[in-house]
């Protein structure tokens, strides 16, 4: 039985791809892909799609897709219901609140304004440290928010800290690290279980 997966275009592609072609599975159309969205690879039974982050979830969790490539922030935002098998240990970096330098968002008094991408993300960390925070949600360029005064912080990700450096921004607290996932649909994983589990030690060997 052939499968499908899912993989996240952009910033975890052309890791993903790699880890592919050390475990040997035919990525040639992946690697010279143009505007195509669908490629088979060229030696076994499997599908890829490229996709964005959320709908690889999407994606997997209607079966669709077997298996899905996905950021770890990505799972930690959405109440999905997929199994999450394996840390691929790429696209590494991590979530943090920052703020323009000198605002102790947790020592203030006052409304709280959070801008973030992520408002789940944002909400329990703030919830855990019992602050009652307006979020803001952002969809990108999030380091502009405090400058121009839309928040006081933000929650966002960080990998190298170059935006957050060259926005005037400073890291008031990390809250976890993040990096790629491999998820699998819950159905798929008993029907498939011999072609999923070939996949799944065949990049295991990889990382
Ligand atoms: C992400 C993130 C930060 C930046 C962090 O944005 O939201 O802005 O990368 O990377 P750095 O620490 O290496 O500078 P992305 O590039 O995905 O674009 P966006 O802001 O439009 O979402």
């Amino acid at each position: 039985m052939g499968i499908s997966i899912a993989l996240t275009k952009g910033r975890l592609e052309e890791e993903t791809v790699k880890i592919l072609d050390k475990a040997n599975f035919g990525t040639s159309e992946l690697k010279n892909k143009g505007r195509k969205l669908v490629f088979k690879d060229d030696k076994e039974d499997i599908r890829y799609f490229l996709v964005k982050a959320a709908d690889s979830i999407t994606y997997v969790e209607h079966g669709v897709a077997d298996i899905g490539v996905v950021g770890k922030d990505t799972l930690l935002e959405s109440n999905h219901s997929c199994y999450e098998v394996m840390d691929l240990g790429l696209g590494k970096c991590k979530f943090i609140v920052a703020s323009l330098p000198g605002r102790d968002l947790f020592n203030s008094i006052g409304h709280i304004k959070i801008g973030s991408k992520y408002p789940t993300v944002t909400k329990e960390f703030f919830k855990k440290k019992g602050m009652d925070v307006e979020i803001i949600k952002i969809e990108g360029s999030v380091e502009l928010a405090p400058i121009l005064g839309l928040c006081d912080g933000i929650v966002d990700i960080m990998e190298t800290g170059t935006t957050l450096k060259e926005n005037g921004l400073v890291v008031l607290e990390d809250i976890c690290e993040i990096s790629a996932r491999l998820i699998v649909n819950k159905a798929s994983f008993k029907l498939k279980q011999k072609e999923i589990n070939c996949f799944l030690s065949r990049i295991k060997e990889h990382i």
